[in-house]
């Protein structure tokens, strides 16, 4: 066992042996630090303002991502560079995102610009060259602004390539920090205990967290913490025992084998994103438009499975698919067809101790169809209304196959198992997608609450099924927005 985190705050070694266990990174930095630069605007993980760099070793390099410190806990750092606004700025001299905000006139008011600066930073360590507009789109939209808009920091992100970002202190130095990270990993648990008794563990390996959660099943599990974190900052919450799973390399694994993906619960989206995308390209589509980059880099698929949440977006999407889950409590694992796990509204079949290890995803069969669609109020970085996904198998002309799922209608994550049968071995027409639109009203009795009416759900759930007839039926219709339309959308909303 190690008593203590140890990480790198910029390039000053830093080692914690007392602290709370709930703190977040971006309390130690303005209250312990007194770096000031970080922001607290949402404390939820929505506006950016408080947007810190990670550096994690990946692959023999350094591997930046932009989180939200607001919802991070301080013992996550472990094992990271953490580099803050105040770290650009290099012997007097601004880095090159910094002093493109300032000559595009990016920089507009002191709460978000601090959050902009560091995502943007990020982004020069992902792109050799300026991303396209909707690459920059993609990176800003977990930074709110709400004075005089976006135009100005999109061009920044773009001219800031101009200045040769990517030739910073931080390139020149890349191989040092390595080393210095490379120095502080190890296969011990860490094991702390803080303030008021809470007690703080991060395992290193998988038997070692299955073995810590079989010993302490009151504890709770903390992944990418985009959950718990809330419950700290917003609920007020103090677990008295936190797993941290971060550190644990197996439980984040992703491979591809024979006919299958496997998807530990530690993966994040981000990291998941790119396979998930090339061999079902809508799924790719609604994860992408999961929270923001920040919430990606850090929030895991097992914690959004974990949660039970009836409008986590990554169920109906893996239901959809055939996904199966593995459970594992101390040695024992057992498997089951994921829409099994999902028994009522809070309440999932996983004993107390036992952990979600990972997800199989079946690739899809040759000739189906699948497609997901995402309704929300705000296109990018918002929680679901309403989530269909429909996979189908139509063979000449009759639906041979049918699994659909839908979020936001039901207690659960749900399969439409009215609306299949109304489908299977009917001819793909008008006519049975009415019937099987009709059958909707049988699966589901969705909630009104402020994300939408039930009616208003009811009918968008119909309506997704009928533009999932139209898109395989009529591809030529338009029933996506992009290019021309998105652009007009950003005319009319700008
Ligand atoms: C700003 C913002 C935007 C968001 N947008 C979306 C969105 O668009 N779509 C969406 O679906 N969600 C969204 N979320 C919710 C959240 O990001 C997801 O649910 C995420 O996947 C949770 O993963 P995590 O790793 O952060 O989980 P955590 O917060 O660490 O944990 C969540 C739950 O899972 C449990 N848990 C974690 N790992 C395991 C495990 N291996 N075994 C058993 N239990 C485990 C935890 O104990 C906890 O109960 C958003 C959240 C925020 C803050
Ligand atoms: S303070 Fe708003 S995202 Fe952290
Ligand atoms: S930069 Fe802060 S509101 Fe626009």
């Amino acid at each position: 066992m190690r008593g203590e985190i140890r990480f790198l705050l910029d390039d000053a070694p830093r080692r914690l042996t007392q602290f709370d266990p709930t703190m977040t990174v971006l309390d130690y930095l303005r209250q312990t630090e007194q770096l000031t630069g970080t922001k607290e605007g949402c404390n939820e993980g929505d506006c950016g303002a408080c947007t810190v760099v990670l550096a994690k070793p990946e692959n023999g390099r350094l591997r930046y991502q932009a989180v939200n410190a607001c919802i991070q806990f301080l013992g996550t750092l472990d094992g990271c560079q953490l580099i803050t606004v105040e770290h650009l700025a290099k012997e007097g001299r601004l880095h090159p995102v910094q002093q493109a905000m300032v000559d595009l006139h990016g920089s507009q008011c002191g709460f978000c610009t601090p959050g902009f600066v560091m995502s943007l930073f990020a982004m020069t360590r992902d792109h050799e060259v300026a991303p396209d507009e909707a690459t920059i789109d993609d990176v800003l939209a977990g930074n709110l602004c709400r004075c005089t808009g976006y135009a100005p920091i999109a061009r920044a992100a773009k001219s800031a390539y101009d200045l040769n970002p990517r030739a910073d202190s931080f390139a020149a130095g890349e191989a040092a920090t390595l080393e210095k990270l490379e120095a502080l990993r190890d296969d011990e648990t860490i094991a702390l205990g803080g303030a008021g008794g809470r007690r703080f563990f991060a395992p290193a390996t998988l038997d070692d967290l299955a073995a810590l959660y079989e010993e302490h099943p009151e504890a709770t599990l903390s992944a990418g913490s985009t959950d718990v974190g809330l419950w700290v900052t917003k609920q007020m919450q103090r677990p008295a025992t936190l797993i941290y799973t971060g550190r644990v390399a197996e439980l984040a694994r992703i491979e591809e084998t024979a006919g299958a993906v496997e998807i530990g619960a530690g993966a994040t989206y981000s990291a998941a994103l790119a396979l998930l995308a090339r061999h079902y390209p809508d799924m790719g589509e609604v994860i992408r438009r999961i929270g923001s980059v920040q919430i990606r880099n850090t929030g895991t698929i097992g914690g959004n499975i974990a949660n039970g949440s009836p409008i986590g977006d990554s169920p109906p999407l893996l239901i959809a698919a055939g996904a199966s889950l593995q459970l594992r409590k101390g040695s024992v694992r057992r498997s089951l067809p994921l829409e099994d796990f999902f028994l009522d509204y809070g309440k999932q079949d996983r004993a107390p101790g036992e952990l979600v290890e990972r997800v199989t995803l079946p690739l899809p069969e040759a000739g189906s169809i699948f497609r997901a669609y995402k309704i929300s109020k705000r296109f990018d970085q918002d929680i679901t209304a309403a989530l269909g996904v429909f996979n189908l198998k139509i063979e000449g002309g009759v639906v041979a196959a049918a699994r659909i799922a839908y979020g936001g209608m039901a207690a659960t994550p749900k399969r439409a198992a009215r609306a299949e049968a109304a489908l299977l071995g009917q001819p793909w027409n008008e006519a049975t997608v009415a019937r099987a639109m009709a059958a909707l009203e049988d699966d589901f009795q969705p909630l009104t609450d402020w994300r939408a009416s039930a009616a208003y759900r009811m009918k968008v759930a119909q309506n997704l099924l009928r533009r999932c007839f139209i898109e395989t039926t009529a591809p030529d219709s338009a029933t996506r927005l992009a290019g021309a339309a998105l652009e007009e959308l950003g005319r009319v909303a700008g």
